[in-house]
């Protein structure tokens, strides 16, 4: 998954925090499907959901000091996406070889509840508050 200057929210720091956040996903759907032992999909998922806090928290933040009036649907989203990632992040550490059965389905449902949330919300829900944050930041 790359990111293209379609994704653009017109903000140049959250742009590049989407930037990172790609290639950390992509590290993680790269040890998914290598089906690399439990130990580096856990330490890649940790990197992961740690630039998640970060980005979101940034987001956030904007959100409150420009007083956004999408904010709670826009945070609502985060905590969303929040929740099942702590749920895949369960399940993914299961992955050992990947010789097991369920492997292959785990490594899509990662591909699919990762990366499509994420195009999706930038798309979309950051787009609006990229326009809104326009000239402000
Ligand atoms: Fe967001
Ligand atoms: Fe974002």
């Amino acid at each position: 998954m790359q990111w293209t200057k379609d994704l653009s929210v017109g903000v140049e720091k959250i742009d590049e925090q989407h930037r990172e956040l790609f290639e950390k996903i992509n590290d993680l759907v790269a040890a998914v499907k290598q089906s690399v032992c439990k130990y580096k999909i856990g330490d890649v998922i940790k990197f992961l959901e740690d630039y998640i806090e970060f980005h979101f928290g940034e987001e956030e933040r904007y959100m409150v000091e420009f007083g956004y009036p999408g904010y709670e649907a826009h945070k609502a989203q985060h905590e969303k996406f929040k929740a099942n990632f702590s749920e895949l992040k369960k399940e993914l550490p299961k992955l050992e070889g990947g010789t097991k059965p369920g492997s292959y389905d785990l490594s899509v449902e990662t591909n699919q509840v990762v990366v499509d949330w994420i195009l999706d919300h930038i798309a979309k829900v950051d787009r609006h508050l990229g326009e809104f944050l326009k000239g402000k930041v």
